[in-house]
């Protein structure tokens, strides 16, 4: 059987007949291209989760309890700076590397390109978000005397586009060798119908699957292999637009350490029952997060004996993982969580289509849903105005009004009552 007979047996075979048809209007060449991701696409996968809708992430049945995190504001000192001189004593000796997850879209703050690329007006200066991440690397590399290993986490969508804006900005400063992107994995688009869409590209229409992805993607570009032979121990991972955000933590290090966990994350106080924030849970024992768009709304309002929210702790993505555990998670397969999105394609005859409503089934896994594989993780409740600020709306709460006014108070403080204040 030639490449075409398979792509085209391939295709019938989950009624994507369209795609056969569309194959004919093209040159021999886009029609080649088209072929290749056909054969390379699991597109069977794919079909299979349109059609088991339910059979996806689903918490109805299963045991869900609140977990228990460390709040910073109750270690005691001589506590506090034994864990930090732990941690302190890993990133002094070069054990240390930082992710920046970019492969979003950013679409909710109507930013175009990348969103580490979007401007904030501080009151140190104008930043992009990028450049409030390398400021806090270099800050912390001058202070432990050490480079710190940057991967950025990009997608196909965005990947060249940040490559050039780094490059141009010149890494701000950072040393190239020390920063490496890398792109996260992708998934085929279905329309509400059970179709595959057909792309500005004229491929078939893909789109990025997920901050879960980032397990795969590190294994699948060898840079997991890398990490091991630069001796690099401890990893955190955080988001691209939290303004706040402490990437360089020596008491997230030392309480992981101590506690003999491979993975842990930091949590703030949940604002109020509807703030739009996964939340910790365990999940038939296990810690796990459970996403804002997924919690039942009689859990997020549940409150206990004092009045607090029972799962009150919600997810900074500010995670860190032993590299044993990067390793272990890069060979298991998450579970897709599946977001109804609104996306252009081109129609039979090449037309470019700009739905009104939401067309088409976006499929992502969360790099959260990796905690369940351990038994216990340790988790530590931060204070929101120290490190949360995060810039997700264009107007509103999370918005970039209210992240760069948290900022400017933390830069403005200027008595540091606690030692918990202490800058890096
Ligand atoms: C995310 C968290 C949520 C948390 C909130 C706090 C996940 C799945 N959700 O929600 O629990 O309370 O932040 O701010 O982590 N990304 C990729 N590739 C993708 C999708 C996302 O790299 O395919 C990156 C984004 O660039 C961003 C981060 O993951 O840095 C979060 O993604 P986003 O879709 O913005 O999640 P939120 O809805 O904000």
């Amino acid at each position: 059987m030639s490449k075409e007979e398979k792509a085209i047996e391939i295709l019938k075979r989950f009624k994507q007949d369209h795609v056969v048809n569309w194959m004919e209007k093209l040159t021999e060449d886009e029609k080649d291209k088209l072929i290749e991701q056909v054969l390379n696409l699991n597109i069977e996968q794919v079909i299979n989760l349109y059609n088991n809708l339910s059979k996806t992430f689903e918490i109805e049945n299963k045991k869900i309890e609140k977990i228990s995190a460390i709040d910073i504001d109750k270690l005691e000192k001589d506590v506090f700076l034994n864990y930090k001189n732990i941690g302190e004593n890993i990133i002094k000796n070069g054990q240390y590397a930082v992710i920046t997850m970019a492969g979003g879209q950013g679409t909710r703050l109507g930013h175009t390109g990348p969103k580490g690329t979007f401007k904030v007006k501080l009151d140190n200066g104008e930043k992009y978000l990028f450049q409030i991440i390398v400021e806090s690397l270099q800050k912390a590399n001058e202070k432990y005397n050490t480079v710190i290993p940057w991967y950025i986490m990009t997608s196909e969508e965005n990947n060249d586009q940040t490559l050039e804006f780094l490059e141009l900005h010149n890494y701000f400063g950072y040393p190239q060798d020390k920063v490496k992107l890398f792109e996260q994995g992708k998934a085929p688009l279905i329309s509400i119908a059970g179709k595959l869409l057909i792309g500005r590209n004229k491929l078939i229409k893909e789109a990025s699957d997920g901050n879960g992805s980032i397990y795969k993607s590190l294994a699948k570009n060898d840079i997991i292999e890398e990490m091991k032979k630069n001796n690099i121990k401890w990893i955190f991972v955080g988001g691209v637009d939290n303004i706040l955000l402490k990437i360089v933590d020596p008491l997230l290090l030392g309480i992981t350490v101590s506690e003999g966990n491979k993975i842990a994350s930091k949590s703030v106080i949940k604002r109020n029952a509807k703030e739009r924030a996964g939340v910790f849970c365990k999940i038939d024992g296990k810690p796990s997060i459970i996403e804002y768009t997924e919690l039942p709304e009689e859990m997020s309002e549940e409150v206990d004996s004092n009045g607090n929210l029972v799962f009150g702790d919600v997810n900074i993505l500010s995670h860190l993982f032993n590299i044993e555990a990067l390793q272990e998670l890069s060979t298991k397969t998450l579970p897709y969580h599946i977001a109804e999105k609104k996306s252009d394609y081109l129609d039979e005859n090449g037309n470019l289509i700009n739905p009104k409503e939401k067309n088409v089934y976006k499929y992502e896994s969360f790099i959260f849903d990796a905690f369940s594989y351990y038994n216990e993780m340790s988790i530590l409740r931060v204070k929101r105005e120290e490190e949360f600020a995060p810039i997700k709306n264009a107007e509103g709460n999370d918005s970039p009004e209210t992240a760069i006014k948290l900022y400017n108070e933390k830069i403005n403080k200027t008595d540091m009552k606690t030692f918990t204040n202490l800058p890096v």
